[in-house]
């Protein structure tokens, strides 16, 4: 008998009260694989995928999805969806080889590199990869290297949302994009400089789960653009309205509904290209979270337990390995994969094994008394920024992922061993 266990991952389910990931036993995999451990789900990442490139091209045939990378960087993960059809947005130059290993065509990388350099630019010139550039002061940079026949520009339309303060992307306070004043002066020069092609970015905010904020945006980016195109005499090939597509993390949070999301900002899209003569540009989304974030799971072993002021759960796994807690105060909601029946009946603090007091990943959560040593706790939505944000920190070695698919699992990338952790160095040798 298997019942879904989180909102519609029917992925994840149990059996017997024994956690499962695509018809395997989490703990099982935990013996198999050791903990710290991600698990994600092959069948999960393929449905998201498909969920949002249906909803969209059900009213706009010209739509794309290009994967963030950033979100999760494993080769396995970004192949997967490649072969499904998605683009790449990549943040930085191994992310462009990640998706050129992963078969994705030149074209369909887009290069949003934060506050490159000129050895980052030169390299999107030299590779034929499309630029994405955030700043008016790169485009200068770029006319000394050389300026390509396509590029793009990330625009800070002055409006940003997320639930989390760390995750708004534009805005006044914003590091991100060109801002309204600049962005004629950009696409002017550029055309001046001899460029032919262009599109028109933006990226304002992450973990959306306002179905009404897109739209707004979007008009925003349209009516920047529109008034753009016409004066320049110039066509753009796309539209790209970044990722920011928000998933539930907390039980009470309601899904966002990519339908309602598709049908209107389709509407405004094509209300604002008629208004402004623009043809019918691709439509580009990228999104990172919405894609893997539900489709994955940190599994941890209870390692002590503590009864002191408070009872405190300490884990395998730290903020080391799933940092959003720490960095952002975000949630992540918590299971007994040993027995989902059993009542949760003790007050807790969850923590890791770092020195550090923000390494906590729940403070007076609700677990099961019969938590034990060795049993395994797991975080669920950590497919999106879990691993790509793990780090070393306290000389910890990163954990292994594993990809399960009807009821099999595949390890993707192995656990790190301590030479991983001295990988490169060497004492020093003063003459
Ligand atoms: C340029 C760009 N595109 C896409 C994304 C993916 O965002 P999300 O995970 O909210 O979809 C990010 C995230 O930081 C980004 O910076």
């Amino acid at each position: 008998m298997t019942t879904p266990v989180w909102k519609s991952v029917s992925e994840l389910n149990h059996r017997n009260g024994i956690l499962h990931l695509e018809g395997i036993a989490i703990p099982d995999l935990a013996r198999t694989f050791g903990t710290p451990l991600y698990v994600y789900s092959y069948n999960r990442i393929k449905k998201n995928y498909h969920r949002l490139v249906n909803a969209y091209r059900a009213h706009y045939p010209h739509f794309e999805v290009y994967y963030a990378i950033k979100a999760n960087n494993n080769p396995a993960i970004v192949k997967l969806l490649a072969e499904e059809g998605a683009g790449a947005d990549a943040s930085c130059i191994p992310e462009i080889l990640i998706a050129k290993q992963a078969g994705i065509p030149d074209h369909r990388i887009l290069y949003s590199g934060v506050y490159n350099s000129d050895h980052d630019l030169r390299y999107a010139v030299d590779h034929r990869t499309r630029l994405n550039l955030e700043d008016l002061s790169q485009l200068y940079r770029l006319e000394k290297i050389s300026i390509p026949e396509f590029l793009s520009f990330r625009i800070n339309p002055g409006m940003g949302e997320s639930g989390i303060k760390g995750l708004v992307f534009a805005g006044p306070d914003a590091k991100f994009g060109i801002i309204e004043p600049d962005v004629e002066k950009a696409y002017t020069q550029a055309k001046e400089w001899g460029v032919k092609r262009f599109g028109i970015h933006m990226m304002t905010g992450s973990n959306v789960l306002n179905p009404h904020y897109f739209e707004q945006v979007v008009i925003k980016l349209l009516d920047i653009a529109g008034p753009l195109a016409k004066k320049l005499g110039i066509q753009f090939e796309f539209i790209d309205i970044g990722g920011s597509l928000g998933v539930p993390y907390r039980p009470e949070e309601e899904e966002l509904d990519v339908n309602q999301v598709a049908q209107s900002v389709v509407r405004a899209l094509r209300a604002k290209l008629k208004e402004y003569h623009m043809g019918e540009p691709t439509l580009i989304h990228e999104p990172g979270r919405y894609l893997v974030c539900d489709a994955g799971v940190l599994v941890a072993s209870v390692a002590s337990i503590k009864q002191a002021h408070k009872t405190f759960i300490g884990l395998d796994a730290g903020m080391q390995t799933l940092l959003r807690p720490a960095l952002h105060g975000a949630y992540h909601h918590i299971l007994y994969s040993n027995n989902l029946n059993a009542p949760c009946d003790r007050k807790v603090n969850v923590v890791g094994q770092i020195c550090e007091s923000t390494d906590t990943f729940a403070k007076d959560a609700m677990l099961p008394s019969a938590t034990a040593i060795g049993d395994q706790l797991v975080f669920l939505n950590a497919g999106a920024y879990g691993y790509s944000m793990s780090s070393q920190y306290n000389s910890k070695m990163r954990p292994a992922e594993v990809l399960v698919k009807d009821g099999q699992a595949c390890l993707i990338r192995k656990r790190e061993q301590f030479d991983d952790l001295i990988k490169g160095t060497q004492f020093a040798v003063f003459s």
